[in-house]
């Protein structure tokens, strides 16, 4: 079993091309301190940026073994997660809310709709997952962490994988 483990929570906002560099070199933890409050999020481009052929040979050598946990509610972060997977040869998890969320649940233009009122009150934000148990968790080095930024922060159903892990 290792002794050490390095947590790096990546904010995989949109389409945001993430650096592989900036989060590697950021040893400090957590970036979802994101403090920009955003009234009206941008529309979802529903961008396409399918993983490139890379071998992740060097990266995973310098970052141990490595996992990708992500939550995706309409895509965009499962690409990005796909992509740095590829990148440094790490596996992939995908953290599921046990009832996703539809497009009416995400449409935050609606005060009434499930994002909204999670976001207006925050007891709501306690979001049931499918699992939050990743196997042979104790063998990864390097944990990336994906989500969405939803009003200015994380998207909350991660936390539960946070806390639990
Ligand atoms: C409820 C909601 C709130 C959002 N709030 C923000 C925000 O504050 N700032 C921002 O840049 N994008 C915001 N967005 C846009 C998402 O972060 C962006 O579309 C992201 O790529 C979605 O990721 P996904 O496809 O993996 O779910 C919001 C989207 C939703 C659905």
């Amino acid at each position: 079993m290792r002794t050490w483990k390095r947590l790096f929570s990546c904010l995989l906002a949109g389409a945001m091309a993430l650096s592989l560099a900036a989060c590697g070199g950021n040893d400090s933890g957590a970036t979802d301190g994101q403090t920009q409050e955003q009234a009206a999020p941008p529309a979802d481009t529903g961008a396409d940026t399918a993983a490139p052929e890379t071998s992740g040979e060097e990266t995973t050598a310098e970052s141990g073994n490595v996992l990708v946990a992500y939550y995706s509610a309409t895509g965009n972060t499962e690409n990005i997660a796909n992509y740095i997977a590829q990148a440094t040869g790490g596996d992939l998890f995908e953290i599921t809310p046990a009832e996703p969320y539809t497009s009416d649940d995400l449409n935050w233009s609606d005060e009434n709709s499930r994002v909204s009122r999670e976001y207006a009150d925050e007891s709501l934000r306690d979001v049931e997952l499918t699992t939050t148990e990743v196997e042979n968790w104790d063998s990864y080095d390097t944990v990336f962490i994906g989500y969405p930024i939803w009003w200015g922060i994380a998207a909350w159903p991660v936390d539960g994988f946070v806390e639990a892990n």
